[in-house]
């Protein structure tokens, strides 16, 4: 009996230990691949270890020469504004280090939905390519050898690094047309919406306003130990756009359109878009990218909309975010 009884608990045990070590390989590909040192290993094996699900693996039509220094890359997390992020990184420390820039296939091919001509490649024509895991590290500090490449942990920002060719980035993250289009019929139905709210001889000044709410107020509370960003924040940055542009009109995008549609009932020249539908990320990218100045409270999302609107921006003080970073960088933000 006691012997039966040890027998299933090893047995379980086993199949617990399995079960880890599959999560393991599923969530921590990249490590799997180091301890595995000496062994050589392909850029396509590399790829597929970046991305958070499987890509399909594709014949390659035409296969490149293979790097004779190292590469840079990153392993892909969270949704479009972090993606953002980690594919710039790739592209600036490309610039920055003279090693090729490669993206994984995921990432790539979730920006392509978004974006024109991105130039960074995937791994496809180096797939073949042997890869010697031991001479990868995961930030510029550590790297001392142009034979070795950076792999970019996922969720990396650093605006340092990127905004220093922030024209650059801002023409390599182009819309696609139907993108800028779809925006621009927004832009005009807003117009439409609230152009009771000043004389019809003033061009509109469109203020893009992000509001991140849902999950991030909970991310908030624990990372940065603070609460979100409260009407009056909203209210106070809309203040100062108004006494110095004419004719502005607040775009308002958002994760909640309920809570923003509700708060910002009395401003007449406030629209909140896709209260009733849903746009995708893409689309309200587009529409902060198409507005002339932002207001943004924090998050990823935010900080590329207001990147690529290119005008004034405020935005929420949360010292300890990576926002803070950004608005020491740059000339025309504020925060208040
Ligand atoms: C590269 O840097 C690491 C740690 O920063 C150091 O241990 C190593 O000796 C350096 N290698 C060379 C060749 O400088
Ligand atoms: C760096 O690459 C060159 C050429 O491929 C090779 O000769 C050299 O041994 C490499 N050095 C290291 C430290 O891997
Ligand atoms: C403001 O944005 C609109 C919509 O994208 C654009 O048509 C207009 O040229 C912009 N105004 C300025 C001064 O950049
Ligand atoms: C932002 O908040 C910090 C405290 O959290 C404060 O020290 C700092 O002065 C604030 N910055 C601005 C520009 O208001």
């Amino acid at each position: 009996m006691l012997n039966t009884n040890r027998n299933l608990l090893f047995k379980a045990i086993i199949l617990a230990l399995c079960t880890i070590s599959f999560v393991h390989v599923f969530l921590f590909p990249l490590y799997e691949l180091k301890n595995r040192r000496g062994a050589a290993r392909t850029f396509s094996d590399l790829e597929q270890s970046l991305c958070m699900s499987n890509i399909k693996k594709r014949g390659v039509w035409r296969s490149g020469r293979c790097p004779q220094y190292g590469v840079v890359s990153v392993v892909q997390g969270g949704r479009l504004g972090n993606q953002m992020w980690e594919y710039a990184s790739v592209w600036a420390l490309a610039r920055r280090t003279g090693l090729e820039p490669y993206v994984p296939r995921c990432i790539r091919t979730k920006l392509d939905q978004v974006f024109e001509h991105l130039t960074v490649s995937t791994f496809e024509e180096i797939g073949h390519c042997p890869m010697q895991m031991e001479h990868f590290v995961r930030s510029l500090d550590a790297w001392n050898f142009t034979n070795q490449s950076i792999i970019l942990p996922r969720y990396y920002v650093q605006p340092e690094l990127v905004l220093t060719w922030v024209q650059d980035i801002v023409q390599e993250f182009t819309m696609r047309k139907k993108l800028v289009a779809r925006s621009q019929e927004v832009l005009q139905a807003v117009v439409k919406a609230t152009e009771k709210e000043y004389p019809k001889n003033i061009t509109p000044t469109f203020v893009g306003v992000h509001v991140r709410r849902t999950d991030y107020i909970g991310y908030l509370r624990i990372k940065h130990h603070v609460g979100p960003a409260h009407r009056r924040f909203f209210l106070a940055a809309m203040k100062i756009f108004e006494e110095k542009y004419e004719g502005v009109v607040f775009v308002v995008v958002s994760d909640d359109p309920v809570w923003c549609w509700k708060t910002f009932l009395a401003k007449n020249n406030a629209y909140v878009v896709g209260w009733h539908q849903k746009n995708s990320p893409a689309l309200d990218m587009a529409i902060l990218a198409a507005c002339n100045h932002t207001i943004y409270d924090y998050g990823t999302f935010g900080e590329w909309g207001a990147i690529l609107a290119g005008g004034d921006t405020i935005y929420y003080n949360v010292s300890s975010h990576s926002s803070a970073k950004l608005g020491q960088l740059m000339a025309n933000w504020h925060t208040i």
